[in-house]
């Protein structure tokens, strides 16, 4: 039988309805670390052609879906700084510039990060193979939710009854809203705790949706919740997005609001876990990174994996 996921375009975590979804991914993504861990190949893609377009800055996920789809033994087209030095630049629009590397590289998937939260809808509804949503907007990172909750997965033994302490920028930050929405769905036993300065809150009609499903707490005082954390999940302060709204004095006065430094992780349990999506710009002390619970290296690498997963499923079974 084939994946919910063959020959769809994954756009948006509201995709992962229910828990099986989850768990085939996730086994897949078991088998890929081995394939991986144990250098063995695994061309499954091979004759595939994976094209990956991204329209804004990217370090991770950027190089793990072409590393993903290289591994896999697709054909890969990569192009960075689409915005910059494609025809984005004389004025193309998205639906056009997608028919074009359709038609130009012979894709039968493109893996596309781009600024708008409708970016990957509109790419999807003109492109004649699926679209992966690489992160759009403000709103949405479906695979870095998959790869959160697999790090989660991993480390922990389990998805449910935990306590996730979210902390940062709930208004721009994308990740944290894919993410929130999927334990919503996968993890319902489990309770979000946001922290942020009151500015950077998470747009209410997210929080009302998810607490139809899970337990949400608001929370503006980091040192309160961090005791009662499983996993603490941190993101930096969005800069871009204040620019765009000419607000750079209040990304200055607001950017070093949570620092998780070494006196804050000695008052967390000692099973608890600590991540973020990265990149960080101050936020987690460097002096955190040999703490045994610092997971945010090892989160990374399961992108790769998750990654791995993904393709495979929406091109070949
Ligand atoms: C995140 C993003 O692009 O939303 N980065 C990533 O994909 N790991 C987080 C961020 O930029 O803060």
């Amino acid at each position: 039988m084939s994946s919910f996921l063959y020959q769809k375009s994954y756009i948006s975590i509201d995709q992962i309805t229910k828990t099986s979804q989850l768990e085939e991914i996730f086994t897949l993504a078991q088998e890929m670390k081995q394939v991986v861990e144990m250098g063995k190949v695994n061309e499954a893609l091979k004759g595939k052609s994976v094209a990956v377009l991204f329209y804004q800055p990217s370090t991770r996920t950027f190089s793990s879906f072409v590393a993903a789809a290289n591994r896999l033994g697709a054909y890969v087209t990569a192009i960075h700084g689409m915005e910059e030095y494609s025809s984005v630049a004389k004025g193309e629009t998205l639906e056009d510039t997608i028919r074009s590397i359709y038609q130009t590289t012979g894709a039968d998937a493109v893996v596309l990060r781009h600024p708008e939260n409708e970016s990957s809808v509109r790419a999807a509804s003109v492109s004649p193979v699926p679209i992966i949503n690489a992160g759009s907007g403000t709103l949405e990172h479906p695979t870095q939710a998959l790869l959160d909750l697999y790090t989660i997965y991993e480390n922990m033994g389990r998805i449910n009854n935990l306590n996730i302490v979210m902390v940062g920028d709930m208004l721009y930050g994308r990740t944290i809203k894919s993410l929130a929405k999927l334990l919503a769905v996968c993890s319902p036993k489990s309770t979000i705790t946001m922290v942020s300065p009151t500015e950077l809150k998470a747009p209410p009609e997210l929080v009302a949706t998810l607490k139809k499903k899970i337990r949400v707490e608001e929370e503006t005082d980091l040192t309160k919740v961090l005791a009662k954390a499983d996993v603490v999940y941190m993101t930096r302060v969005q800069k871009e997005w204040f620019e765009k709204e000419g607000k750079i004095a209040e990304y200055e006065r607001l950017k070093q609001r949570y620092v998780l430094d070494t006196s804050l992780v000695k008052t967390m349990k000692s099973k608890a876990i600590i991540m973020h999506p990265l990149p960080r710009v101050g936020e987690i002390d460097m002096a955190v990174d040999s703490d045994p619970r610092a997971k945010y290296f090892e989160q990374m690498r399961f992108g790769l994996y998750v990654r791995m997963a993904l393709l495979k499923l929406i091109l070949i079974r």
